[in-house]
């Protein structure tokens, strides 16, 4: 039995979006494989009056179990109201379920039927009109059932879940229009120089700074501009927008780690991209990235500690920081619905 997201308590992201565009902020997407990592997210989100995206791909529903998901985030929205009960909260923060990175039209059925809110369905490694086709038909049966679908344009560079693309190839405003109206999509996703996981850029695409650290070229600013104008009001997200924390790098590599040269996307461009007409920013390597750096450090430090409570708890708690501070500092989501806790 196909089960709705609104029975779970989960909202699509028409409104948020709406929202996030009027008011010059992004909705943070943040991918979570786990309970830890789901707690972190919701918590932190809650706490800070945040609206919020649980973002699962398709590695991760494996990862977890479909079934044990759905509850998870009907878990998740209780927790979300607990905590606003016991604020006193006078409204609630909405919460999304969505499919990242969606390859085919059975998968985002099937998200869709086990309750996610909203779904991505990435045709942006097929040819433009296979990629139409796809993401049409993902629309038409996305639409009826009130589930928000994300379409996407241009390729990143790395991991986009089983695909590996070496080179991105930026979108072409030209063409976002015309993907708009025939797909039907509530939200695109664009390619302006971002890219998924802890290697961003190659050192050679690269500056140095004094103290040696790289520094990434600047995104494409002005394909988002163009992209704006042409589609003004509609929805755009960045995907691959971990600024890969550099304290996390060091903490990693201190406590045996092995991650040289590291490097995310500057927090301040993904500051001026919140204000614009982006209003979902993906982040996943930052939260694996502190969750790593957490438990690599509780392992050095206590290395007689075997109770896994002893390293997720601390990581979970390093998480809802990285993720409250995101919201107030990056994004500008924190305080959106409501006062603070
Ligand atoms: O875009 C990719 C996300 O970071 C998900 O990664 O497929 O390893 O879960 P994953
Ligand atoms: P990061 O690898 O930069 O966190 O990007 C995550 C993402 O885009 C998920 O779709
Ligand atoms: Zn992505």
């Amino acid at each position: 039995m196909p089960v709705s997201y609104k029975d779970l308590g989960l909202s699509n992201t028409r409104e948020m979006f709406r929202r996030a565009f009027e008011g010059h902020y992004a909705v943070p997407a943040y991918n979570f494989n786990n309970m830890e990592q789901l707690q972190a997210i919701v918590t932190a989100c809650v706490e800070t009056r945040s609206p919020v995206i649980l973002q699962v791909s398709s590695g991760a529903r494996k990862y977890a179990n479909q079934t044990l998901l759905r509850y998870m985030a009907e878990g998740a929205v209780k927790l979300a109201r607990e905590i606003e009960k016991a604020h006193g909260a006078h409204q609630e923060s909405p919460i999304t379920l969505h499919l990242d990175h969606g390859d085919t039209f059975d998968l985002a059925k099937s998200c869709i039927d086990h309750g996610f809110s909203s779904v991505m369905i990435d045709g942006s490694h097929l040819p433009y009109e296979e990629n139409i086709k796809l993401t049409k038909q993902v629309v038409e049966y996305a639409r009826p059932r009130d589930v928000s679908v994300e379409g996407e344009l241009g390729v990143l560079a790395g991991i986009e879940d089983k695909v590996m693309a070496e080179k991105s190839t930026y979108t072409r405003p030209e063409e976002v229009v015309d993907f708009v109206g025939r797909t039907g999509v509530d939200s695109l996703a664009i390619s302006i120089g971002t890219s998924h996981g802890a290697y961003k850029f190659k050192p050679e695409q690269c500056t140095r700074d004094e103290r040696g650290v790289l520094v990434p070229p600047p995104l494409r600013f002005d394909i988002l501009r163009e992209v704006e104008k042409k589609l003004p009001g509609f929805p755009i997200v960045l995907h691959g927008a971990s600024s890969v924390i550099q304290e996390a790098v060091a903490t990693i590599n201190k406590y045996g780690g092995a991650m040289k040269d590291a490097i995310g996307v500057p927090e301040e461009q993904l500051r001026e991209a919140a204000k614009s007409a982006v209003c979902k920013i993906n982040i996943d390597t930052d939260g694996r990235m502190v969750m790593t750096a957490t438990v690599r450090k509780v392992f050095v430090e206590t290395p007689a500690e075997f109770d896994p409570r002893k390293y997720l708890g601390p990581a979970r708690t390093a998480l809802i920081e990285m993720y409250k501070r995101k919201n107030r500092e990056v994004l500008g989501s924190a305080g959106r619905y409501g006062k603070e806790f």
